[in-house]
């Protein structure tokens, strides 16, 4: 077998064998297929597509290219949620001791930065002192002592998604049903949750554009991930705008933790968004744990159980059992930030002596985020903690001229001026509220009963 038989294949369309897939796989990982084959490759499937069986196949080798890790020493339930990826999307901050504290254990396995997205990775390791690495034992241990462990893909636990995400990331080839269904199911399945809810985002920050292919990405993590015995519930929520109003590594630490601490729970000063979606996400993760009958039995435990203060509790405790510092957290909260600061501003007289916000444009704020040192442009780039955007006005706020809309912190006056001049169209205004949005469109659940859910609009509170 040579890979370049394998490129040509794919690239003119065929379906690849499992033998075939293993092969390149198994190859990169060994050293014995360059990552410049296997970068052609990922081109040849993002524009090919894979068919159900060779998605479910490369799952699979990925999935075996480490160790799968046996919790069944451990009392469950264990569910986690993973996101498809979106810009100020710090869901996972939240609901992991949000589950915890419900009596669910979340094993969480996450990415680093991908394209214009955040990582979970980058922001738990902005945190002094805070490790994602962790072995097998260490991840056991800690999910046994604060019901939730965060860790990265390492050299013993799939490692062909270590590899594959950073190249995906560099070669422009992330936004491939196939490819994200087989790294975030291998991910999934080797953390030995039982269950899952996924976040398939839609939207111009999103992987997914357009709401019909986020919805065959949720099928087809629903579809392959059912067929790897796991219950799964996908929501499709909407990434036009940035989730919260932070965007940056300890930006969004600190955002979730005010969140822990009640921010955005209804009826409460605060990111309504990133709660809302927060909330609907933590509501799957208590039925599928069995805590909760339904979602909206499920959202009403999970405002009364942040409103309680536990989960902010488990957070800083998991902050120090993965070797970071909950006091020196605290201590830079609000105040730790890169050291060049831009704004952005309403510009002169935009719609009368006021207006609105009608859009602000995820996909060009990631990529700002990522000019100020928030993602990589390179795999060896390492990210800054302190960059980033706090935004002072979201979509359907009302503006004067003159108004600071967001602020902007930057490792490099280069990145300073990008990010400013890619921010510059970003802002729409306009002279009477927006229509609301829809945050959920709809619900897809491995049991086939689609769209139960139904839309959630923006702006209900
Ligand atoms: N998240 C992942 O883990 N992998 C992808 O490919 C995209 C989002």
């Amino acid at each position: 077998m040579r890979a370049v038989d394998i490129i040509a294949a794919k690239r003119d369309g065929k379906e690849l064998s499992r033998e075939e897939i293993e092969f390149l796989i198994r190859g990169y990982l060994d050293g014995t297929v360059p990552d410049y084959q296997v970068a052609a490759w990922t081109m040849a499937v993002f524009f090919r597509g894979m068919n159900a069986a060779e998605t479910a196949a490369l799952t699979d080798v990925m999935l075996r290219s480490g160790r799968v890790i046996d919790l069944s020493p451990i009392p469950g339930p264990f569910v986690d949620k993973h996101s498809t990826g979106g810009v100020g999307d710090k869901t996972s901050l939240i609901l992991a001791p949000l589950a915890a504290a419900l009596g669910i254990r979340d094993p969480m396995m996450s990415g680093r930065a991908l394209g214009h997205t955040g990582g979970t990775l980058d922001k738990l390791e902005s945190i002094p002192g805070y490790r994602t690495a962790l072995s097998v034992e260490e991840f056991r241990a800690i999910l046994v002592k604060d019901g939730f462990a965060m860790t990265g893909q390492t050299r013993e636990v799939v490692p062909a998604d270590r590899l594959l995400y950073a190249l995906r990331d560099v070669c422009s080839t992330v936004e491939s049903i196939p490819l994200i269904t087989a790294s975030i199911l291998a991910k999934k399945v080797a953390e030995g949750a039982e269950a899952l809810v996924f976040d398939v985002k839609y939207g111009c920050g999103a992987f997914m554009k357009e709401a019909e292919q986020a919805k065959d990405l949720a099928r087809s993590l629903v579809t392959t991930g059912q067929a790897m015995g796991k219950k799964i519930i996908a929501l499709l929520t909407n990434m036009d705008e940035p989730l919260g109003n932070m965007v940056g590594n300890f930006l969004e630490v600190e955002e979730s933790l005010d969140c822990l601490e009640g921010a955005g729970l209804p009826g409460t000063p605060g990111p309504g968004d990133l709660m809302e979606v927060s909330l609907e996400l933590g509501a799957r993760m208590a039925v599928l744990g069995g805590k909760a009958g339904d979602a909206a039995e499920g959202r009403v435990l999970c405002e009364d159980c942040i409103a309680g203060g536990k989960p902010r509790d488990l957070f800083l405790r998991n902050v120090k059992s993965q070797g970071g510092d909950p006091e020196k957290l605290l201590e830079l909260r609000g105040r730790w930030r890169s050291p060049i600061c831009g704004e952005i501003r309403v510009p002169p007289d935009p719609a009368g002596s006021a207006g609105y916000i009608q859009r602000i444009d995820a996909w060009q704020v990631g990529h700002a985020a990522v000019s100020l040192g928030v993602g990589r442009n390179r795999t060896e780039d390492q990210v800054s903690p302190t960059a980033g955007i706090r935004f002072h006005k979201k979509r359907g706020d009302p503006v004067k001229a003159g108004e600071p809309v967001m602020t902007l912190w930057s490792a490099t006056e280069k990145g300073l001026a990008a990010a400013l001049s890619r921010l510059e169209g970003a802002v729409t205004y306009g002279p009477a509220p927006p229509a609301p949005r829809t945050l959920i469109l709809t619900e897809i659940q491995s049991e086939g009963s689609p769209e139960a859910a139904g839309p959630v609009p923006e702006g209900v509170r």
